[in-house]
């Protein structure tokens, strides 16, 4: 039996046999959380339309009331019922649901002011995931579902990420195994003009083009917030994806990179600090001997982002507390890799050349 809601819990790893997503829906009626794999991240799903349900979310995150959540659907009719679907809307979710991609549009007013953080738009997504789209449905209802961490870590690619940030905050976890694709969904303002993404995911700028003609990325996506970036999507203004030893993106030429990541590490090293180096399948071995974490083949961003969070998790787990990374041309998977590593470094840039 699954602990309840107002107790302590102790937090049930689930295979997701039909008897336990049967189990896991019922807890949500009855106002729990349950972590849920999809084939971006993690999420910690609770019934969307039910105010106190969605408020635990907030408290087991430690999530600041101000970041709105996604409604997830198992169905593109069931958004019908959320918010007000445009002729541009229907044909996004035709294209590209179920998938990555999260669409804001005006919200009807079943949608609690909780979910949407008091905002008039609200959030939208069907997961392409087999487990995510049962439980939904054995719930009945749109299920609100933030990634799985706790605020300001990493997103959750598997369900031992989701155990080690809310063991005993939540009741349940389904297990899924490695998510796919490893980064967040797309976020697109499709409620004014022109149609903007606020986080870039794996439906990218490039394959939403022929979709939307005028459209374009917000500012902060490879900056910090300024006064000129005014924050249109709340998340963005929160620190996010941070490891605990100091991250500092290197950018340059590929040779002025490598001296500059050997001359800073063996300094980091000189003075006992435990030092890591971020750099490509391509590329580790001209760092010879240092400690160097291969995120994966610049021929292939997906293993890259498969395997990014998890990296950014790893450093925590052994200390790490002197992180250099290299970067990737920002184009195509490769611009949301680049938000989440320059987010987690602050946008703290080196650059080599000069
Ligand atoms: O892939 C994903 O999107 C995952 C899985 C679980 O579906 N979910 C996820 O949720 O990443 P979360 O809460 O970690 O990120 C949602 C982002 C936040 O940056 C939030 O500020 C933004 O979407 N957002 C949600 N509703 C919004 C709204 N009405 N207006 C502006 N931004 C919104
Ligand atoms: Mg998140």
């Amino acid at each position: 039996m699954l602990a309840d809601i107002n107790k302590a819990y102790r937090t049930s790893l689930l295979k997701p046999t039909r008897e336990n997503i049967d189990l896991c829906a019922k807890n949500l009626i009855k106002g729990e959380l349950v972590a849920f794999p999809t084939e971006t991240v993690y999420g910690l799903g609770a019934d969307g339309l039910n105010e106190l349900a969605v408020k635990k979310i907030f408290e087991a995150k430690g999530r600041p009331h101000d970041n709105p959540l996604i409604l997830h659907v198992a169905d593109i009719k069931e958004s019908y019922e959320l918010a007000y679907v445009d002729d541009m809307a229907k044909d996004l979710m035709k294209a590209f649901w179920p998938g990555p991609l999260t669409l804001l549009l005006p919200k009807k007013s079943i949608v609690p002011h909780m979910t949407t953080a008091g905002l008039d738009t609200v959030a939208l997504r069907m997961p392409d995931h087999d487990v995510a789209i049962r439980l939904i449905k054995a719930f009945g209802g749109p299920l609100a579902a933030p990634s799985a961490n706790r605020s300001g870590r990493p997103s959750p690619t598997r369900a031992e990420h989701v155990l080690e940030d809310l063991d005993g905050r939540i009741s349940a976890i389904l297990e899924g195994g490695i998510c796919d694709i490893g980064l967040e969904s797309t976020v697109l303002d499709i409620s004014s003009r022109p149609v903007q993404i606020l986080r870039p995911g794996a439906i990218t700028y490039e394959m939403l083009l022929p979709y939307c003609k005028d459209i374009v990325i917000n500012s902060a996506v490879l900056a910090p917030l300024s006064p000129k970036n005014p924050v249109l999507s709340p998340g963005l203004a929160h620190r996010h994806y941070a490891p605990k030893g100091l991250l500092t993106l290197v950018e340059g030429s590929d040779k002025n990179v490598i001296s500059k990541c050997k001359k800073l590490y063996d300094e980091a090293i000189s003075s006992y600090k435990k030092a890591a180096i971020f750099s490509f399948s391509e590329r580790k071995n001209y760092y010879e001997d240092r400690y160097v974490i291969d995120m994966g083949s610049l021929k292939n961003t997906g293993q890259i982002a498969t395997k990014l969070f998890a990296c950014l998790r790893q450093m925590d787990k052994e200390g790490v507390e002197y992180i250099l990374s290299e970067v990737m041309p920002p184009q195509g998977l490769g611009l949301a890799i680049m938000n989440r590593l320059g987010r987690a470094a602050d946008f703290r840039i080196i650059y080599a050349d000069v």
